[in-house]
């Protein structure tokens, strides 16, 4: 480890994120009561333009007046390159209560983005006498945006989360792909006829957990658009969670379940943990620094990589 050490991520869950517009209030009770850990209400983009004053009054009206249980509770507000955001940020803080816990700044494309976010919302806490911070997550969903995602991860001691945006991203990017998330057709190598599919969105996935894991973020992995493929829902979701990250988004609420599945440690994988620890334990105990767990090579890095597991079941078993 570097002199300076790795910060710890925020300890709460946040397997699974389920997004909902503010322009349809029908959906709110649901979402309160359902399975995802945490809760965001949509001012951008799933809000048609000649809605957004009424999505912003339903979501100032519904922090306060439903009831979000222990759920994390985020306003994705409007992207800074839009007439909407300010307002959207001096509403929620001068108006809502303070259940509200975290706001979602979309599209960010550098650390003065969050910045800008930062000291308005800082001014109006002040001015409001608001005692609760709140906290902030953002997307990584364009070519600036993940060519400057570490100093975006620096960029304030509010932000909490990082989610990759994978449609606006490859829009951004120029990819030629149309699906939200998941395997693209032409993405594939070719071996004696046969085709592989690769994942388009692994370095950008690695590069966003590289920079949360550095400043204690908690990396997300963003939507799946076709709510109707389980499979690949699950495939992409495991495919995050082996890279490190901590939760999906639910564009749907079928998706809640399967993320949840995913980002909970199984049974058996804390278990295998846990015989690791212990394995180690008693190779410490005669003065050895690895061992054979199940016919193979353990270490002190073992340990590490166990703890995670251990540390992420007992966190989500205690929220
Ligand atoms: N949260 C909670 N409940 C939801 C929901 C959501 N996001 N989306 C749908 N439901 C509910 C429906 O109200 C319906 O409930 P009912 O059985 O009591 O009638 C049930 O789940 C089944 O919904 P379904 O008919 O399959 O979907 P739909 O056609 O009503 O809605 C979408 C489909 C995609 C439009 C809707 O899921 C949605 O708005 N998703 C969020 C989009 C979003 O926020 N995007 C921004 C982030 S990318
Ligand atoms: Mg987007």
């Amino acid at each position: 480890m570097s002199f300076r050490l790795q910060p710890a991520a925020p300890a709460r869950p946040n397997r699974c994120q389920l997004f909902g517009p503010g322009s349809n209030t029908k959906l709110f009770e649901k979402m309160a009561t359902s399975a995802a850990d945490v809760i965001n209400l949509d001012l951008e983009d799933s809000v048609a333009p000649s809605d957004k004053d009424q999505a912003r009054a339903n979501v100032i009206e519904a922090i306060g007046n439903v009831d979000w249980g222990t759920k994390t509770l985020s306003v994705r507000i409007n992207g800074l390159d839009t007439p909407y955001w300010y307002r959207d940020v001096v509403d929620l803080l001068e108006q809502s209560s303070d259940r509200l816990d975290q706001i979602m700044i979309p599209k960010v494309g550098c650390a003065e983005d969050v910045y800008a976010v930062d000291a308005l919302v800082t001014a109006i806490e002040a001015a409001k006498g608001r005692t609760k911070k709140i906290a902030f997550e953002v997307i990584i969903e364009s070519a600036a945006g993940i060519a400057h995602v570490e100093e975006i991860a620096a960029s304030s001691p509010r932000l909490e989360a990082m989610s990759l945006g994978a449609a606006d991203f490859a829009a951004s990017m120029g990819m030629q792909t149309t699906g939200i998330g998941g395997t693209q057709e032409n993405y594939y190598m070719l071996r004696e006829g046969q085709k592989y599919w690769s994942d388009p969105w692994h370095w950008a996935q690695t590069a966003i957990v590289a920079a949360c894991r550095t400043h204690g973020i908690l990396p997300v992995d963003g939507p799946f658009g076709d709510f109707s493929d389980d499979e690949g829902y699950i495939a992409q979701a495991m495919r995050s969670a082996t890279l490190g990250m901590v939760g999906k988004w639910a564009i749907h609420p079928k998706q809640i379940a399967l993320a949840n599945q995913v980002f909970t440690p199984s049974e058996a994988a804390v278990a295998e943990a846990r015989e690791i620890l212990a394995a180690m334990e008693e190779a410490k105990a005669s003065g050895a620094g690895a061992t054979v767990y199940k016919g193979r090579l353990v270490d002190i890095a073992s340990i590490k990589q166990a703890e995670v597991i251990v540390k992420q079941s007992e966190m989500i078993a205690a929220g």
